[in-house]
């Protein structure tokens, strides 16, 4: 099939590579000629691991095609994707200026011969796959005046459930696909669209345009929810002495809650998770509905960002002036150079206002972290470089690399024998054998 993908963001890049995986021909455009010169030049402009084998190999096989002109990309297009951002405005709702601009765009554009699915794979508020479509009418009204476009197209929803570090994984082996329509033309596209990528049986689910568009926000908000409540039940266990670690086990076999998205941390974080809440609390509140977990939740992730915080103060008896702080992590998750309100980020700046110092790793994240935080913090070159002369090491992202270090090389660089850990990521018992002083979440000292 011919496909154009609007937008080479992260969700575009993914969707775009993989589709031309599976031999479709795929053309993507972007208004930022940079993005387009360095993708056009063979240079990915995301890290995303196993990305770039399936990018390089199908832009030579003349697969993946970029541009910046969408009227060249969407001639005899048959699919259209809009992966376009969808910001939070000022109030928390989604802000669809973008793809309301390109469906603008495409009403001047479209050519009434030839029929064309309209997908919106970005995430967007319950209503907008209408609003798409009127805007496309809207727009060749007056720009095609006279011209039948309203019966060449479809618009759809298809919101997409990858996440970032295993998104070529998630986009060509996905646990179900969602296809919002009812429109029996469309239908049949998305259906031979991704009917290669469903061989293993698992479901193409098809919906209507409004349930599809909820599906996604309720999958977030569902996965925000299970991390918040066993961040919840971590602050009981360390209350009451018991170990979140066997109470996550014991709840995690039981089929009906299942064993993921169950580990306790320093909160979520991401461009994901905590826009869609908000975006869904904004949408439950325009239509007066008092959707009260998702305030919970949006609560208790605020307090677990800054769990350790208090932790750290008490150590050092509420001063933390002149101390200084080893941290590892900084990206909001691994595999990932995204640090997008990474939890880290919350760390450093309650430390910098204790007026604490600190050095600071992360194996991908440190270029976009420079841009960040400047001269305020120092940056290593490895993970043992930031230890040196800290008071202690602060962990804030469970990269593998951090999983088991040289406890030598640690405790000689540190002045302390003393680690703050937010993501569970070494063993308390195994760190007590070792002399160290150190604190988790939700686990026994
Ligand atoms: C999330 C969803 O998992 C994807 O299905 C969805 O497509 C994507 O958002 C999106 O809307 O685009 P992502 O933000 O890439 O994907 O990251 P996750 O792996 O879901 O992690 C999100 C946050 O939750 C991270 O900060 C992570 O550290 C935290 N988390 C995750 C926990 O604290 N505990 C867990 O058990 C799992």
């Amino acid at each position: 099939m011919k496909i154009a993908v609007i937008g080479t963001g992260y969700v575009g890049l993914v969707t775009g590579t993989c589709f031309a995986e599976t031999g479709n021909v795929v053309t993507c455009v972007d208004v930022d000629q940079q993005k387009i010169n360095k993708l056009n030049a063979g240079e990915i402009t995301i890290y995303e691991p196993g990305l770039e084998k399936l990018f390089l190999r199908n832009q030579k096989e003349g697969r993946l095609k970029f541009t910046q002109s969408l009227a060249d990309a969407i001639v005899d297009a048959q699919i259209i994707f809009l992966a376009l951002p969808t910001p939070p405005g000022a109030d928390g709702a989604a802000d669809l200026k973008y793809i309301l601009g390109v469906a603008n765009d495409l009403g001047k554009l479209l050519n009434p011969n030839n029929y064309v699915v309209i997908v919106d794979k970005s995430t967007v508020p319950v209503g907008t796959a209408d609003k798409v479509h009127n805007a496309i009418v809207a727009s060749a009204t007056i720009h095609q005046a006279g011209k039948n476009i309203e019966h060449c197209f479809d618009v759809v929803s298809n919101p997409e459930f990858l996440r970032e570090g295993v998104a070529v994984d998630d986009f060509m082996k996905p646990d179900r696909v969602v296809i919002g329509t009812t429109a029996p033309k469309a239908i049949k596209v998305m259906n031979d669209l991704y009917t290669p990528f469903v061989r293993q049986g698992n479901p193409l689910i098809f919906m209507d345009e409004k349930s599809a568009e909820l599906t996604k926000y309720a999958a977030n908000a569902f996965l925000a929810v299970k991390i918040s409540f066993m961040n919840e039940i971590a602050q009981m266990c360390e209350r009451l002495g018991a170990d979140v670690d066997m109470v996550r086990k014991g709840i995690g076999s039981d089929d009906r809650i299942g064993k993921r998205f169950l580990f306790p941390g320093i909160g979520y974080g991401g461009s994901c998770f905590p826009k869609d809440v908000q975006a869904l609390a904004k949408t439950a509140d325009d239509i007066n509905y008092d959707f009260k977990i998702l305030d919970a939740v949006m609560d208790v992730n605020a307090m677990q960002k800054l769990h350790l915080i208090p932790k750290i103060k008490k150590y050092f008896n509420n001063n933390l002036k002149g101390k200084h702080f080893a941290l590892w992590g900084l990206a909001f998750k691994p595999n990932t150079d995204d640090v997008r309100e990474a939890p880290a980020y919350y760390m450093i700046d309650a430390l910098l206002a204790e007026g604490a110092t600190i050095a600071v790793f992360d194996p991908e994240a440190i270029n976009n972290t420079i841009s960040v935080y400047g001269n305020k913090i120092v940056y290593a070159n490895n993970q043992y470089e930031a230890l040196f002369n800290a008071d202690a090491l602060l962990i804030a992202t469970e990269w593998n690399e951090f999983r088991t270090p040289d406890f030598e090389k640690i405790s000689s660089a540190l002045k302390n024998k003393l680690i703050f850990d937010g993501r569970n990521v070494f063993d308390p018992a195994q760190m007590q054998e070792l002399g160290y002083h150190y604190e988790s979440i939700g686990r026994k000292i």
